[in-house]
């Protein structure tokens, strides 16, 4: 009997794949469902590999609340679920609002249904520092007013209310809403990282790419921001760290604390050129970058106040920027084209399951 089955959603994706590696090590049996759509399953392979365990794979959309039930069905020992499945790209939301209101959305709806015909009522959902729009206060504590300033924001806000909404009608329901903020780095293996297909929308992502070849020089998107060097804060949290705040996040929620909102950052903040320079460091070359306009919607400093997840979830970011640049050069260096299969592949029977 696996007493501490978790069913991942997204969990073939760059955060949700370090998360199953870390549950996997906390001893948590891990299912996972995913469609694919910005994902391989090499990663899963790659998970195995990691930890020497085996992962229950389903290739399943949200959006087939048939498919999940039945997953939650095969699996009764399933016992809570962390959601990081959903589209992300801020800049593409805007163009296919529709598309993102509904995977997102429409696919959290369809799980949380799911999940409640199941009798299933443990939630950590993937939230953002993007709910905090322009905050008005630095570093940002949860308490802070949110409201996003793009569709993909707006899913993200919507659903953290909605989730609230459900944990206030129905209080057997708890809920970890955990707000990341710049995810960075890569497992320290050196064989899983952040994948990201076509250009990479990130600054760290895209950095790796102009380090290996694949891009020329990065754009700075502006430097005429109030910082010291001119160009936007952010807080820069460590992929493994991030990990293991949803296992802190998951051992609270056995306390029964209703619906919980988290930062996860390390509550310090660092500038476009400062991440250019340690990660330079890290490659051993100055990588070539330009200063071009500032891209829409970007605002001048999101660092988070994470003392509420430090205190109440006994969690604190360690890894320093160095390690991060480190480590993500190293996953990068050695797998110059990410992980080398393309969604879409004829998937090996041994690694998925079919609904
Ligand atoms: P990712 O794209 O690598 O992972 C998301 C996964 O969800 C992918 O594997 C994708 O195939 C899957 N997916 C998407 N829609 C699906 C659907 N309808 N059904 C099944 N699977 C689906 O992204 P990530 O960076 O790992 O982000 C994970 C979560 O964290 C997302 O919800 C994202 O919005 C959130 N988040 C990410 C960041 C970031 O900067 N990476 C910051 C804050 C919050
Ligand atoms: C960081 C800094 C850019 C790329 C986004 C989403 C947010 C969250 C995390 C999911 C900014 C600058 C970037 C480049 C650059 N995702 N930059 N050149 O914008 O803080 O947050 O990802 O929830 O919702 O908005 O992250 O990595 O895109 O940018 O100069 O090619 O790097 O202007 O100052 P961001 P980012």
């Amino acid at each position: 009997m696996d007493q501490k089955s978790v069913l991942v959603t997204g969990g073939a994706g760059y955060i949700g794949s370090h998360t199953v590696i870390e549950l996997l090590n906390a001893n948590y049996s891990v299912v996972i469902i995913d469609n694919l759509c910005n994902s391989s399953y090499e990663a899963v392979r790659r998970i195995e590999k990691i930890t020497g365990k085996s992962v229950t794979f389903y290739k399943v959309d949200l959006l087939d609340k048939k498919a999940m039930v039945e997953v939650f069905k095969r699996h009764p020992n399933i016992g809570s679920v962390i959601h990081f499945a959903g589209l992300k790209a801020v800049g593409e939301s805007t163009k296919i609002p529709l598309d993102y209101y509904h995977n997102n959305i429409t696919g959290t709806v369809l799980l949380l249904q799911a999940m409640k015909e199941n009798n299933v009522k443990d939630i950590i959902f993937s939230s953002s520092a993007t709910v905090y729009g322009d905050p008005p206060i630095i570093p940002i504590p949860e308490t802070c007013p949110t409201g996003a300033t793009n569709p993909y924001g707006r899913t993200k806000h919507y659903i953290e209310n909605m989730i609230r909404d459900l944990c206030t009608a129905e209080p057997d329901w708890n809920a970890g809403l955990l707000r990341y903020f710049n995810p960075a780095g890569a497992h320290p293996s050196g064989i899983l990282g952040e994948n990201p297909l076509g250009i990479p929308n990130n600054l760290m992502p895209f950095l790796a790419q102009v380090a290996i070849g694949r891009r020329e020089y990065l754009s700075v998107f502006g430097n005429d921001f109030p910082t010291k060097d001119g160009t936007p804060i952010r807080d820069y949290i460590n992929v493994v760290d991030l990990a293991k705040g949803h296992i802190a996040a998951l051992e609270k929620l056995r306390e029964k604390p209703g619906c919980v909102e988290y930062n996860l950052g390390t509550g310090k903040g660092k500038t476009v050129l400062e991440m250019v320079a340690a990660f330079s460091k890290a490659v051993g070359r100055d990588l070539p970058y330009k200063i071009v306009g500032r891209r829409a919607g970007d605002v001048t400093n999101l660092t988070a106040n994470p003392a509420k997840a430090n205190e109440e979830l006994k969690w604190k970011a360690e890894v320093s920027i160095e390690e991060s640049c480190a480590s993500l050069w190293n996953w990068q260096s050695k797998n110059p084209n990410g992980l080398e299969d393309c969604p879409g592949d004829a998937p090996p029977e041994s690694i998925i399951c079919y609904i």
